[in-house]
């Protein structure tokens, strides 16, 4: 059975019951309940990246391998990507090569532009509004620690209302999360993700107290407050979330673990004392990207 969508630009591209199909798929593949080893024999995928990448590029281009297929890093310099060859035409060549295209983009606009010209998949790997690939591993991660069904699980999200928190919120609300989103004023979700959530029938608290939201939490996550493309921000960002750091002082009376998508900016968002604590689930989120994408790519290609 394969998705009813022809892309993957957010989470809220899949329904509810395909995220659960995709999280159950990544959980079998990962365990090896299922052998995936020949589900995706001669698929090509095309990685296009204008931003860097650890954790996407090496997870997406593994995990193609352990499903018998093969990827293709297509960096800044490698190819005409909007410098010299519009993104429309990238995107009508590339698609009558490959299986599956995974894009890293600055501008969500161009990863749909990539999709409206496409014959075949595009997978979103972060643009400046989402990461839903990231949301799939979180979703992953928090079944893993907290056992399924995992609705009531309590979230706080603290810091930027960024691509990664905008994504992760749409996938709170689709897996019944218990939500609460503690942001500067300035720097919350955007309103579109808020009413994509309400859709969904996520309710999520939206403070600005870190203390009072991280009360109660089973899980607290951050990310950095200055992301990639944002350098020249750096003084104005660091001012405005002054006291949104995640700390033992912060976390201490609570049992909550840390989520963080990586890479971390220790002495920022979070101290490495709390990041290299008991507490941090971030390196089952790290290796989850390859589980829950490999659960993606084998529901989308089928
Ligand atoms: N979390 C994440 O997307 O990491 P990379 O930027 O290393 O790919
Ligand atoms: N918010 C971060 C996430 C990196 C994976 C950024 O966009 O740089």
């Amino acid at each position: 059975m394969t998705l009813d969508t022809d892309h993957f630009l957010d989470i809220d591209d899949l329904s509810a019951d395909e995220l659960e199909r995709v999280l159950d798929r990544a959980l079998a593949l990962k365990t090896g309940e299922e052998d995936g080893s020949e589900l995706l024999t001669q698929r090509t995928m095309g990685m296009l990246f204008e931003k860097p990448s650890t954790r996407t590029r090496i997870s997406f281009e593994t995990g193609m391998t352990k499903l018998g297929g093969h990827a293709i890093f297509l960096g800044p310099d490698d190819i005409h990507l909007g410098e010299g060859e519009p993104l429309k035409d990238t995107s009508r060549a590339v698609s009558r090569y490959v299986d599956v295209v995974m894009a890293r983009m600055f501008d969500h606009d161009d990863i749909e532009e990539l999709a409206a010209y496409s014959s075949v998949p595009i997978v979103n790997g972060l643009t400046d509004d989402a990461h839903p690939c990231q949301t799939l591993a979180d979703l992953l991660t928090i079944r893993e620690a907290f056992g399924a069904p995992d609705d009531g699980v309590s979230v706080t999200w603290i810091g930027d209302g960024n691509n990664v928190g905008q994504s992760f919120v749409v996938g709170a609300a689709m897996a019944g999360l218990d939500l609460t989103i503690c942001t500067p004023p300035d720097y919350g979700m955007g309103e579109n993700v808020l009413d994509r959530a309400a859709a969904l029938g996520g309710e999520p608290t939206v403070v600005d107290d870190p203390e009072a939201a991280v009360d109660g939490a089973d899980v607290v996550y951050t990310d950095v407050w200055v992301s990639m493309g944002q350098e020249d921000r750096r003084e104005e960002k660091l001012e405005a979330f002054d006291g949104f750091q995640v700390n033992g002082e912060l976390l201490a009376g609570t049992d909550a673990k840390l989520m963080h998508c990586l890479p971390a900016h220790r002495g920022e968002e979070v101290t490495g004392e709390v990041l290299e604590s008991d507490r941090a689930l971030v390196w089952d989120q790290a290796e989850n990207r390859l589980h829950a994408q490999n659960g993606l790519l084998v529901e989308l290609l089928g």
